[in-house]
């Protein structure tokens, strides 16, 4: 299916509306865990999973075979191509879904458009969330749009999982190997495309990573125990690390090296090309992060520039038991992955008090 628009080329520029695009543009983590502690507690015993451990989405056991996954996500255009952005958006929101280890099955649009802008570019970007929630083997089934001068979209997903068989984001052991199914670098790349200085490789790389969905990585999953799973979104690998690591209580080492990038990402951040959410995360984890054998106030700091880089429609981040990480592996590459999967670190120690991260180079 093509994204090009030719009533766009000219003048109507998605990323030109907003400050922060995609999953940059989300609140930081410090800030919206001190909202979220102002909410009552809700507690039903069907409640599998709450907001309470900052998990992807909620999920409430309906029989003892059928739970539902809940979530909602949208935002502002990462790139300018309106159908690309519906399917970015799309792809980012179905993947709370398969983080859970679910199936989706219900779609609802969320819409935010301008009253002044050619209807035609909403419309554009609605084809591509439909089209991804086709691909997904969902149904979209409606939706609520309000005007406002910004354009933002995105999905409300109802999925379905085995109670027995969620994926949350704790429950990491000693030992796990940790398996990151989409290489890293796309904030850091957007902003080198919004600056014209990336390369046509690196823009077209960008594109197909975020549109990807997270089905096939959840699938692959799907045969072998997984002790947790998130996607890496705007707290970037860093972040979601640490809310395993926390939530876990585990020790986690990161080998800087070992994690998959975007071509061009290390050397635009070299050239300071590096979101402000990236900043924001790297702050949120420094009172778990040792640094190790990194010289982070020299050469050395492109690499947090890279593994805070807040994510649009990331990858999964599997713990997997070391005994069955080859054989996972070896099924990622039998499924013939459009994106690139990496071993990153693995988990030292669990039933810690605290969680804690390492990273070594
Ligand atoms: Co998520
Ligand atoms: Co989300």
């Amino acid at each position: 299916m093509s994204g090009k628009t030719p009533f766009l080329s000219g003048n109507v520029r998605l990323t030109q509306f907003a400050k922060h695009g995609g999953c940059a543009a989300k609140i930081g983590p410090d800030t919206l865990s001190r909202v979220l502690e102002r909410l009552p507690k809700f507690s039903d015993p069907s409640l599998l999973v709450g907001f309470e451990t900052s998990d992807d989405a909620a999920v409430y056991k309906v029989t003892d075979d059928i739970a539902v996954i809940q979530t909602l996500d949208f935002f502002t255009s990462v790139v300018d191509d309106p159908y690309t952005f519906g399917q970015v958006a799309a792809a980012n929101a179905l993947s709370d879904v398969y983080a859970m280890g679910g199936e989706p099955k219900i779609a609802l649009n969320i819409v935010e458009f301008p009253g002044e802008l050619d209807p035609d570019i909403l419309g554009e970007i609605l084809r591509g969330g439909a089209d991804k929630v086709h691909e997904a083997g969902a149904v979209l089934v409606g939706g609520h749009s309000i005007q406002d001068d910004v354009p933002k979209y995105g999905l409300a997903v109802t999925g379905f999982v085995h109670p027995d068989k969620i994926y949350k984001n704790y429950g990491c052991r000693e030992g796990d190997v940790l398996i990151l199914t989409k290489q890293i670098g796309s904030g850091i790349v957007n902003m080198a495309v919004k600056a014209q200085m990336a390369s046509e490789g690196a823009a077209r790389e960008v594109i197909r990573v975020m549109t990807t969905l997270n089905r096939k990585a959840k699938e692959t999953a799907r045969k072998h125990s997984i002790h947790a799973c998130t996607d890496v979104t705007g707290f970037g690998l860093l972040g979601h690390c640490s809310e395993m690591a926390s939530a876990s209580g585990a020790q986690i080492r990161i080998n800087v090296e070992d994690v998959a990038c975007m071509q061009g990402a290390k050397e635009y951040a070299q050239t300071g090309l590096v979101p402000g959410g990236a900043y924001r995360n790297r702050k949120h984890v420094a009172p778990l992060l040792d640094t190790g054998n990194l010289d982070i106030n020299g050469p050395d700091e492109v690499w947090l520039d890279l593994l805070c880089d807040p994510q649009t429609s990331g990858g999964l981040l599997l713990a997997v038991p070391e005994a069955e990480a080859d054989s996972i592996l070896r099924e990622f590459e039998q499924a013939e992955m459009e994106t690139e999967v990496s071993v990153v670190g693995r988990v030292e120690k669990s039933g810690c008090e605290k969680g804690r991260i390492c990273l070594t180079k």
